[in-house]
C-alpha cells in the first residue's frame, strides 16, 4: 500500500533543500550582526566624523546600533503577515523564488554602504533582509510540510528549524575577524546573504510547484498528479490524492476565522491568549540578547576571546537543536516548556552573579561562558521550539493561520523590543542586566504552570473542552482528567 511512501527521492531532496536555504538566510542574518558590532561601529563613528567634523555621541551610536540590529525585526513582521498574500496567488515556489528580489537588494545596500559612506543604507538592507526572513518563515513550512509524504513531515519540518540555526552559527564563523569580521571584509559578510540566494534561484526552477497547491488552489488534477509521481518515486499516488482532497474537504467545512472573531469570541479567547504568552515567553527569555550581542556580553564578562565564545553557543544552540529534535516529539510540550524556562532563569542568574563577582575573581569569566552555554542550551529544549507546537495544537484547521499570524506578530514585536532596547538596559543595569530576564523567566514559568494545557496526544475539542471549563470557573466539578488539563498537577 505505501510502497514508496517513505521514500526519499532526489526530486524531494532537491526541492527541500532548495526551500532550506530560505531558513538558513533568516538564521544567518539574525547572527551576523553580533560579531562585528565594534568594526561596524567604528565605520558608523568614521562616517560621522567625515560628515559633521567630530566624533560620534555615544548615545547616538548606541541608537544607531541597536537600531540597524532591530530593524530586522520590523522587516520580519511585515514579512509574516505578507505571505498570505503571496502563496495562494503565485503559489508555493515562485513565491520563493520572488522573495529572493528581497535579498538581493539587501545585499546590495548592505555590501555597498561602507563604499557609500552610508549606515543608512546598511540600516535599509536590514531592514529589507528582514522583509525576506519574514517572509520565508512563512513560506518554508508551509512548502516542505506540503510536498513531504506524510510520514515524513515531521522529520523534514525539523529541516527548518535546523536551517536556522546552522545559519546563525554559520554567521558566528564568518564573522571571525580573520575570516570576513575584519574592518576591510565586514561588507562581504554582510553582503554574503547574495549567494544563497543565487543558488536558491538557481535551484528552484528545477523544483516542483506544491502539490497542494496545485489540486486546491489551481484545481489542476494532472498537474498535481504529475508532480506527485516524480517527488514520491511511484506511479500510483492516488492515496496522496486522496488524502489531499479530504483535508481540503475538511478545511471547507471549518469556517475560516478572522483575527478579530478569535479575540471576540470566548471559544477562542483564552487560547490565543495562550498563544501570545508563549510567543512572548521564547522572545523575552533574553534569547535574542544573546545572538544578537553576545560577543559584547562576553567581552563585559571579562572572556579573553569574546567572538570563540559566541561561537561556542552557536554550537550549543545547534547541537541543542538536534537534541530537541528527537525529544520533542515525544515528551509532553508542558513539561518541556516548563523546563526549559526553569532552566534559563538559573542560567541567567548564575550569569548576573559571575558578572557581579566578576571584579572579585577573574574566572568567573569562565563562569559566564558556562551560563550563556546553558541557557542557549535550555531555549532550544523548551521556549525554542514548544510555543510553535503548541499554537499548531491548540487551534484547529478554521481559526489557525489567523492564530498564526497574531502569534507571529507577537514573536517578531518581542524580537524587537529586546534587540532595540537591550544596550540601553545593559548600561542601565550593569551587570544586572540579565535580573530582568531571570524575573521574565519566572513570570512565564508561574504563567505556563497555571494556564497551560498539555496539548500532546490530545483532541482540538478535548483541548477547548477544558478551556470551557476554566472559563466556566467551577472548581468544584473537575475531573481529575480537566485537573490536569489546567496544570494543576504539573509533574516536574
Ligand atoms: C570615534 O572616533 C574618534 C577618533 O578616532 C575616537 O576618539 C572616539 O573615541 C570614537 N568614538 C567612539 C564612540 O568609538
Amino acid at each position: 500500500m505505501d510502497s514508496g511512501g517513505k521514500q526519499v527521492t532526489l526530486q524531494l531532496m532537491l526541492a527541500v533543500g532548495a526551500a532550506v536555504i530560505g531558513s538558513l538566510q533568516f538564521g544567518y542574518n539574525t547572527g551576523v550582526i553580533n560579531a562585528p558590532q565594534k568594526i561596524i561601529e567604528e565605520f558608523y563613528n568614521k562616517t560621522w566624523i567625515a560628515r559633521y567634523n567630530e566624533p560620534i555621541p555615544d548615545t547616538t551610536l548606541t541608537s544607531l546600533w541597536s537600531l540597524s540590529v532591530a530593524i530586522f525585526s520590523v522587516g520580519g513582521i511585515f514579512g509574516s503577515f505578507s505571505v498570505g498574500l503571496f502563496v495562494n496567488r503565485l503559489g508555493r515556489k515562485n513565491s520563493m523564488l520572488i522573495a529572493n528580489v528581497l535579498a538581493f537588494i539587501s545585499a546590495a545596500l548592505m555590501g555597498f554602504s561602507k563604499l557609500a559612506g552610508s549606515f543608512e543604507m546598511l540600516i535599509i538592507g536590514r531592514l529589507v533582509v528582514g522583509l525576506y526572513s519574514g517572509l520565508s518563515t512563512g513560506f518554508v513550512p508551509m512548502y516542505v510540510g506540503e510536498i513531504a509524504p506524510t510520514a515524513l513531515r515531521g522529520a523534514l519540518g525539523t529541516l527548518h528549524q535546523l536551517g536556522i540555526v546552522i545559519g546563525i552559527l554559520m554567521a558566528q564563523v564568518f564573522g571571525l575577524e580573520s575570516i570576513l569580521g575584519s574592518s576591510s571584509l565586514w561588507p562581504v559578510l554582510l553582503g554574503f546573504t547574495v549567494i544563497p540566494a543565487v543558488v536558491q534561484c538557481a535551484l528552484l526552477p528545477f523544483c516542483p510547484e506544491s502539490p497542494r497547491f496545485l489540486l486546491i488552489n489551481k484545481n489542476e488534477e494532472n498537474k498535481a498528479k504529475s508532480v506527485l509521481k516524480k517527488l514520491r518515486g511511484v506511479t500510483d499516488v492516488s492515496a496522496d490524492m486522496q488524502e489531499m482532497k479530504e483535508e481540503s474537504r475538511q478545511m471547507m467545512r471549518e469556517k475560516k476565522v478572522t483575527i478579530l472573531e478569535l479575540f471576540r469570541s470566548p471559544l477562542y479567547r483564552q487560547p490565543i491568549f495562550i498563544a501570545i504568552m508563549l510567543q512572548l515567553s521564547q522572545q523575552l527569555s533574553g534569547i535574542n540578547a544573546v545572538f544578537y550581542y553576545s560577543t559584547r556580553i562576553f567581552e563585559k564578562a571579562g572572556v579573553s576571546q569574546p567572538v570563540y565564545a559566541t561561537i561556542g553557543a552557536g554550537v550549543v544552540n545547534t547541537a541543542f537543536t538536534v537534541v530537541s529534535l528527537f525529544v520533542v516529539e515525544r515528551a509532553g510540550r508542558r513539561s518541556l516548556h516548563l523546563i526549559g524556562l526553569l532552566g534559563m532563569a538559573g542560567s541567567a542568574i548564575l550569569m548576573t552573579i559571575a558578572m557581579a563577582l566578576l571584579e572579585k575573581y577573574n574566572e568567573m569569566s569562565y563562569v559566564s561562558i558556562v551560563a550563556i552555554f546553558s541557557f542557549v542550551a535550555f531555549f532550544e529544549i523548551g521556549p525554542g521550539p514548544i510555543p510553535w507546537f503548541i499554537v499548531a495544537e491548540l487551534f484547529s484547521q478554521g481559526p489557525r493561520p489567523s492564530a498564526f499570524a497574531v502569534a507571529g506578530f507577537s514573536n517578531w514585536s518581542a524580537n524587537f523590543i529586546v534587540g532595540m532596547c537591550f544596550q540601553y538596559v545593559e548600561k542601565q543595569c550593569g551587570p544586572y542586566v540579565f535580573v530582568i530576564f531571570t524575573v521574565l523567566l519566572l513570570v512565564f514559568f508561574v504563567f505556563t504552570y497555571f494556564k497551560v494545557p498539555e496539548t500532546k496526544g490530545r483532541t482540538f475539542d478535548e483541548i477547548s473542552a477544558g478551556f470551557r471549563q476554566t472559563s466556566g470557573g467551577a472548581a468544584e466539578k473537575y475531573s481529575p482528567e480537566e485537573m490536569n488539563s489546567l496544570g494543576a498537577d504539573s509533574p516536574l
